[in-house]
């Protein structure tokens, strides 16, 4: 298995709940380490050309103005598997479908306010990382 990185944003609704330690948590007991984080506020211009690729969809405007409503985490996530791994502890994007002990069971509010966002594949794991992230802040 190979040792991977993914992108992970741990959204306004979970950091307005004080919830980062908690979710942290469940990142480092699943074994992924954390080597990169950087809490911030997204602007509009930086949270419409993340989800750039969801621009045509009907949830695109609402999805940008929750992902501007308060702080974000962004993060680097390192390990075996990184990517799926990660969409593992998360769960499913709808909480309702999400599976018993993942973050989003057990913190989600809403398919939008879903309390994480994670790579879904090493391509686009590299640019989400690229896209926030240089080198140099990357500690492994
Ligand atoms: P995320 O994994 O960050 O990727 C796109 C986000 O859009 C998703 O999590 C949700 O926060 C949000 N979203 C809102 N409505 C939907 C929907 N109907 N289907 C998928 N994603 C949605």
């Amino acid at each position: 298995m190979a040792v991977e990185r993914t992108l992970s944003i741990i959204k306004p609704d979970a950091t307005r709940r004080n919830l980062t330690g908690a979710i942290n948590a469940r990142f480092e007991g699943s074994g992924l380490r954390i080597v990169a984080q950087r809490r911030m506020w997204l602007t509009d211009t930086q949270a419409g050309k993340f989800y750039e690729v969801h621009k045509e969809r009907p949830f695109y405007k609402d999805l940008v103005k929750f992902m501007t409503s308060g702080p974000v985490v962004v993060q680097v996530l390192e390990g075996e598997n990184a990517v799926l791994k990660n969409r593992e502890v998360m769960g499913a994007t709808n909480p309702a479908n999400a599976a018993e002990g993942t973050i989003r069971k057990d913190f989600a509010e809403s398919i939008e306010a879903n309390s994480v966002h994670g790579s879904d594949s090493a391509e686009n794991a590299a640019n989400e990382i690229a896209f926030f992230f240089s080198g140099c802040e990357i500690v492994g």
